[in-house]
């Protein structure tokens, strides 16, 4: 029997500040390093879930609301909505923090699948997501639906 787990047990909070290495010349971060550190805290997220090594097997269209300058303090949350068989779906929301207002905002919200692997790197199954709110049972229903279109649009 699959074991079955909450979403808070792999709910994964990461912070970061921008440094002039993750700008571009006028002090905006790169849209590819927040997308790492996306992936990095979704990689977290699923690994704890799963109890196995994950890989990132697909990011559902990723759009950069307000950019984030040097010096904001970016902090990125990611949280399972539903697992599968081998594969999960995680949200990954991040904001941007101003140090001196010390008011934050929504900069990018995103899905990410991750697919748990085994010794071979073959998809190994994980547990089962239990939801527990109104939000969280949404979200589970509505998994569903993306994943059949992710399955549908790589055809
Ligand atoms: C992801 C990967 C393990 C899937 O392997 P596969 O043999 O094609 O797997 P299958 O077709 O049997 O599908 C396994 C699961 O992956 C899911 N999946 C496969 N491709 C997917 C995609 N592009 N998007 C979302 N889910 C996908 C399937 O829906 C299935 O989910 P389920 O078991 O929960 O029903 C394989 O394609 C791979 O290793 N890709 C490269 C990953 C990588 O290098 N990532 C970047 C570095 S981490």
């Amino acid at each position: 029997m699959k074991k079955i787990k909450t979403s808070k047990k792999s709910e994964t909070i990461m912070t970061e500040i921008v440094c002039p290495n993750d700008t571009n010349p006028m002090g905006i971060l790169q849209g590819g390093k927040l997308v790492q550190w996306m992936d990095i805290a979704s990689a977290i997220c699923a690994q704890n879930h799963a109890e196995h090594i994950c890989v990132t097997a697909s990011i559902d269209s990723v759009k950069f609301k307000t950019p984030a300058k040097v010096g904001d303090i970016i902090t990125i949350k990611a949280k399972m909505t539903r697992s599968f068989n081998s594969s999960m779906e995680i949200f990954v929301q991040a904001w941007a923090k101003k140090i001196l207002s010390q008011k934050a905002y929504l900069i990018n919200e995103a899905y990410f699948t991750f697919v748990a692997i085994d010794d071979n790197a073959k998809p190994t199954s994980v547990p089962e997501i239990k939801p527990l709110s109104e939000v969280e049972k949404k979200e589970y229903a509505n998994a569903l639906k993306r994943k059949n279109d992710r399955i549908k649009k790589s055809k």
